[in-house]
């Protein structure tokens, strides 16, 4: 779970960085454009309005320091009539980033023609009381000289106009904008210096000047160059930098929330995946994982259960095999137990048998009965070393499977006079020797195949062939005999079991049993059984044969051990559709 939680946590961490990384980075673009973008010329009529704006916010400061000193002194208000700091160079105005223009201290000593950035305090009488541009407009003036008679004809033309305005004027030196604000103080609040008695107390009617009922004391008048340049296509103010902030944070609560949406599913799989891991890790191997999409994630889902198949298929194949071997163990056990005790009972009493009715005189009347005593002694005698047999056959007690194959061989080659052939390779075969359940099949096989050939194909060779193919050891018995129609009935209302119980012993043990043959074409009886090893990496392939065909392929799963499907399938059948291909 805390697995689970840590990948989600990681994954939605990335998906928030990533969110707020492509936001910042958005935002600085945009900032650096902005900055890098060269500045565009603004019209008069935005000079204007910036210097209205910087009018108004003037007289606001002007306002609050004539409300604090009643009457100040006109030194007091020089102070206030710069804006933006620094140097403004000559016939441009220019902007302060903040709405408005910059208005320098200008403390040349000598009244410039070309038009600048100023500010003046005037008087009702039009008298300067304070200026940003002392040489001038001195204080105590009604203006320079050097300024041709403008700014004296709007000084002077205040009295009438006390109000908030602005305009334009051609100046010789360059058009200008100008911008006037009146200057108010509080009701009773004495009025400035030179302002003449008796005439009317004009009234402030808008601007940041106009609070209610104030009385209009002086006037601001602002003059800038109608030219300036802008400040960038777009303008980095405060107000963007707070919107940018805000995009930022939330970027942060989006990432966060499509991080967790997005990787929810995916981690649900993962941990289903882990669950199942752990539990197959705990031996239960039944357990399957529905498989989802196309993606890896799905691929690992399948691989999954192609495993968890696999590790079933092994697991059946050994239980089956361990079975196989504890049922040949008990039957060898078996036929030792019957061998040393019944049967050599058996044989003692078959010669006190023969004895005995060879020391009876011939007329004896019990004669009859000593010989059947001997000869009923000598059949179960015979009967018992029969049932030794199938129970545990005496040339593997002996030999080894080679060997016991070869005296299987040389039986019959003896018995028919023609080659009957034992070809063993055991270079692909386990390296501890084929389970003893195996060998104890092969040899049966070997037994049964043989003795079919030899009595019903009428062969010139048989060949017996032992060898490793692809994680399998597989049996093959031909003849060139004249060979039979596997798929007639024939053969089971005749009677035989042989084939029937070949294939059983193969399937016992997971292998699979085919026969080929036609008639005129002899006969190959072919046995394979899975290696241990084989299962475990997945290379047996024991179904493969039979694959297509109909009935065999039913117990194969994932291409492990599948010829315990086998088992149940026509004998003929099957091996025709072998053949086939
Ligand atoms: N190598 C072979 N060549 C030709 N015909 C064969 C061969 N093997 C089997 N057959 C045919 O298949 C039939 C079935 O064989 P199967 O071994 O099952 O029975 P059987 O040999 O007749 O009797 P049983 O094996 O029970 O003693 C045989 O009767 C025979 O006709
Ligand atoms: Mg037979």
């Amino acid at each position: 779970m805390t697995r689970r939680w840590g990948l989600q946590a990681t994954m939605t961490a990335t998906y928030v960085a990533v969110t707020a990384g492509v936001v910042l980075l958005t935002e600085l673009v945009i900032f650096g454009v902005a900055a890098l973008s060269p500045p565009t010329p603004l019209t008069r009529q935005a000079v204007q309005g910036l210097a209205q704006a910087t009018a108004q916010g003037m007289t606001a400061k002007l306002d609050n320091v004539i409300g604090k000193l009643g009457t100040p002194k006109a030194t007091q208000l020089d102070g206030d009539l710069t804006t933006g700091g620094g140097q403004v160079a000559a016939g441009q105005a220019r902007p302060d980033g903040n709405g408005g223009v910059v208005i320098p201290r200008l403390t040349t000593a000598e009244c410039d023609v070309a038009s600048a950035s100023f500010a003046v305090v005037v008087s009702r009488a039009g008298l300067v009381l304070a200026s940003s541009y002392p040489a001038c407009f001195p204080r105590g003036s009604h203006g320079s000289d050097a300024q041709q008679g403008v700014p004296r004809k709007v000084l002077s033309s205040f009295v009438r106009w006390a109000i908030q305005g602005g305009g334009q004027a051609p100046l010789p030196s360059g058009n200008v904008v100008w911008a006037t604000a009146p200057i108010t103080a509080g009701p009773g609040a004495d009025q400035v210096k030179g302002a003449p008695s008796g005439a009317p107390s004009p009234t402030a009617t808008g601007g940041a000047a106009g609070s209610g009922g104030a009385t209009a004391v002086a006037m601001l008048y602002l003059e800038v160059p109608a030219t300036a340049p802008g400040i960038g296509g777009v303008t980095v103010s405060p107000g963007l930098v707070r919107t940018g902030m805000v995009l930022l944070a939330a970027a942060i609560p989006v990432g966060l929330a499509f991080g967790l949406l997005s990787t929810r599913r995916l981690t649900r799989r993962l941990g289903r995946l882990a669950a199942l891991t752990q539990q197959v890790g705990d031996g239960d191997f039944g357990l399957r994982v529905p498989v989802h999409g196309h993606d890896e994630v799905s691929r690992l889902e399948e691989n999954f259960n192609r495993m968890a198949g696999q590790l079933q298929a092994w697991l059946d194949a050994t239980r089956q095999l361990g079975a196989a071997n504890a049922r040949h163990e008990e039957r060898t056990r078996i036929a030792r137990e019957l061998h040393d005790s019944i049967s050599q009972e058996l044989f003692s009493l078959n010669v006190l048998a023969g004895g005995l009715r060879r020391a009876l005189p011939a007329k004896s009347p019990v004669l009859p009965q000593v010989e059947i005593m001997e000869r009923t002694a000598g059949d179960t005698m015979r009967e018992m070393r029969s049932l030794l047999l199938a129970l545990r056959p005496v040339a593997l007690e002996e030999a080894d499977l080679p060997r016991a194959l070869d005296g299987v061989c040389q039986a019959y080659r003896d018995r028919l006079g023609i080659p009957v052939r034992a070809e063993v390779d055991l270079a692909g075969l386990e390296a501890d020797g084929l389970p003893p359940a195996v060998e104890h099949a092969m040899l049966r096989v070997t037994q049964e195949a043989v003795g079919n050939a030899a009595r019903h194909a009428d062969p010139a060779r048989i060949t017996v062939r032992l060898r490793g193919d692809r994680g399998q050891a597989v049996l093959e018995i031909s003849d060139d005999g004249r060979g039979f129609d596997v798929a007639a009935p024939r053969h089971e209302e005749a009677g035989g079991l042989g084939l029937h119980t070949m294939r059983d012993r193969v399937a016992e043990l997971g292998g699979l049993l085919t026969v080929q043959s036609a008639p005129g074409e002899g006969t190959t009886i072919r046995a394979r059984f899975p290696l241990r090893e084989a299962i475990v990496t997945g290379e047996a392939a024991v179904g493969e044969g039979v694959a297509g065909g109909g009935a065999a392929g039913s117990g194969v799963a994932g291409g492990g051990v599948a010829g315990s499907g086998v088992a149940g399938g026509g004998v003929a059948g099957q091996s025709i559709t072998e053949e086939a291909r």
